[in-house]
């Protein structure tokens, strides 16, 4: 069984810095590294364009991007700019262009639709109710990744068991619900391991990971976390909810 992760606030004097924090690098992680290049190879192989690693720009996408960059694989890298997004969020696209030679295809919400809702519902009408996160979210994120998801047949996600109770199961390859396969190669890395790997590769990261924002989302709805407080404890904080947004829900 997975446990889920409460962060290990280390009692290091790398206070402060995320690698300082957390790497460390494990004795099966040479194998999960092969497991997972094996799985993006094999995924290319079986699903050739229709195949796109949908990135958070977070920690774990950034790994699974730098995976996919270092061993050439012919995989489109996607990410969906919801307007809400940190400046940090955002300084990795350059980044990425300068550090791998790969442009990032980013999927924005329709403009439109997004005045009309803001208009009637005020520019932070998360915080009224579950019904109107949900909303934004649907406006500014499952409506775009219908668009990033169109016509495609598997979508490579960063997700970890470790992250929630919620995605403890969480395969490496599975249905996402709506036909396509969602692969997620490093479904069983652990925090610790994610970033020695960033340690040894030099993969770029958000530079909010090193505010103690184990998981970044958009602005106004992930804040920075506290000493035991679960992984995903930042994001939605206000609600009383499991925390997803509709990308990964099951409902
Ligand atoms: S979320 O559902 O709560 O927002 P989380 O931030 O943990 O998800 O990310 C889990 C996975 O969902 C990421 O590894 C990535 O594959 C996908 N994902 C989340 N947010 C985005 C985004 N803005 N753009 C593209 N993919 C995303
Ligand atoms: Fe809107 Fe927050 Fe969902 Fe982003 S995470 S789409 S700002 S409700």
């Amino acid at each position: 069984m997975t446990t889920v992760s409460t962060l290990p606030w280390a009692t290091t004097n790398a206070a402060g810095h995320a690698i300082g924090l957390y790497a460390k690098w494990t004795p099966e992680l040479d194998a999960k590294i092969e497991a997972a290049l094996q799985r993006l190879r094999d995924a290319s192989i079986q699903h050739g364009d229709g195949l796109v690693q949908s990135s958070s720009l977070g920690v774990e996408d950034m790994v699974v991007t730098d995976l996919i960059a270092r061993t050439q694989l012919p995989i489109v890298i996607a990410t969906l700019d919801t307007g809400r997004l940190h400046p940090e969020t955002l300084g990795l696209l350059p980044r990425i262009a300068e550090r791998y030679g790969r442009d990032v295809e980013v999927f924005a919400p329709v403009a439109d639709a997004v005045i009309q809702f803001v208009r009637k519902e005020g520019e932070d009408a998360m915080y009224k109710s579950i019904e109107l996160r949900k909303a934004c979210c649907g406006l500014r994120k499952m409506e775009p990744l219908g668009r990033m998801l169109k016509g495609r047949s598997a979508w490579i996600t960063g997700l970890r068991r470790e992250q929630s109770g919620a995605r403890s199961d969480v395969a490496f390859d599975e249905d996402d619900g709506n036909g396509r396969r969602k692969i997620s190669p490093i479904a069983d890395w652990t925090w610790a391991e994610v970033w020695a790997y960033v340690e040894k590769y030099a993969v770029p990261y958000n530079p909010l990971h090193d505010q103690f924002m184990p998981s970044i989302g958009c602005a106004p709805c992930t804040r920075a976390i506290a000493v035991g407080e679960d992984f995903r404890a930042g994001r939605w904080w206000w609600e009383d909810s499991t925390k997803e947004c509709g990308l990964h829900a099951k409902s």
